[in-house]
C-alpha cells in the first residue's frame, strides 16, 4: 500500500493540532455526529486514552508525505468495526476519499474483519456518492442518518 497509517497516540504534538484543525473546520464538523467545536484538552485527552483502547483506532493517513486526511475504526470487535473519515479540509484534490477507503479497507482485512458499517447523514452526498462506490448497501435510517453495511468478501481488497 502507498499510503502510511500513524495511529493518533504517534503523533506529534504539532500533528496533533494539525488534526484538530480538520476535525474542527466547519466543511468536516458539519457532517459529523457531533457537529461541536472540540477544546484542544478534549483532544489531547482523547488521545491519551487511544494508547490502551483496543476497540478505537484513530489513524493519520500521509500519502507521498502529504497529510491525506484522517480514518477510524470504533467498537472493534473479532468480526466488525464502524468506520469514520476525513479528509485534509486545505488539500484541493479530488478522489482523497477513494485512498481513505481504501486505508480502512486494508486495516479491516489485516483484523480479519467480516464486515465493516457506517453512519451518514442523509444529505452528505459526496461521502454517499463515496460509499456506494464500495459496495456499502443502507440497513436503517433514522430522520438525519442512514444506517450502510459492507462485507469484506465482496471484492473489496485494495
Ligand atoms: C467524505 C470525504 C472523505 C470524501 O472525500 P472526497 O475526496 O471528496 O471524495 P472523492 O473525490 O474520493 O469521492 C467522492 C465522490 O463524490 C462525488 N462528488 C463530489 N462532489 C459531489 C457532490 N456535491 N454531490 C455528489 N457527489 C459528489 C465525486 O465525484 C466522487 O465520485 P466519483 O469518484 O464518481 O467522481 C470528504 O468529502 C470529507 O472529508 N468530508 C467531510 C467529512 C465527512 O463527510 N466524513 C464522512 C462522515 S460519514
Amino acid at each position: 500500500m502507498d499510503l502510511t497509517l500513524i495511529p493518533f497516540y504517534r503523533l506529534s504534538l504539532e500533528e496533533m493540532n494539525e488534526v484538530l484543525t480538520w476535525r474542527n473546520n466547519i466543511f468536516v464538523r458539519q457532517q459529523m455526529c457531533d457537529s461541536s467545536i472540540i477544546p484542544i484538552e478534549n483532544h489531547l485527552n482523547f488521545i491519551e486514552n487511544l494508547k490502551s483502547d483496543t476497540k478505537n483506532e484513530y489513524y493519520l493517513v500521509v500519502k507521498n508525505k502529504c497529510k491525506i486526511g484522517v480514518i477510524y475504526l470504533t467498537e472493534i470487535n473479532s468480526t466488525n468495526a464502524e468506520l469514520g473519515l476525513y479528509k485534509n479540509p486545505n488539500l484541493k484534490k479530488e478522489k482523497v476519499g477513494q485512498q481513505l477507503m481504501k486505508a480502512i479497507f486494508y486495516i479491516a482485512h489485516q483484523k480479519n474483519l467480516h464486515d465493516l458499517t457506517l453512519k451518514v447523514l442523509k444529505n452528505n452526498e459526496k461521502a454517499l456518492a463515496l460509499y456506494s462506490k464500495f459496495y456499502f448497501k443502507i440497513y436503517k435510517q433514522d430522520n438525519d442518518f442512514l444506517y450502510m453495511n459492507a462485507m469484506l468478501n465482496n471484492g473489496l481488497k485494495d
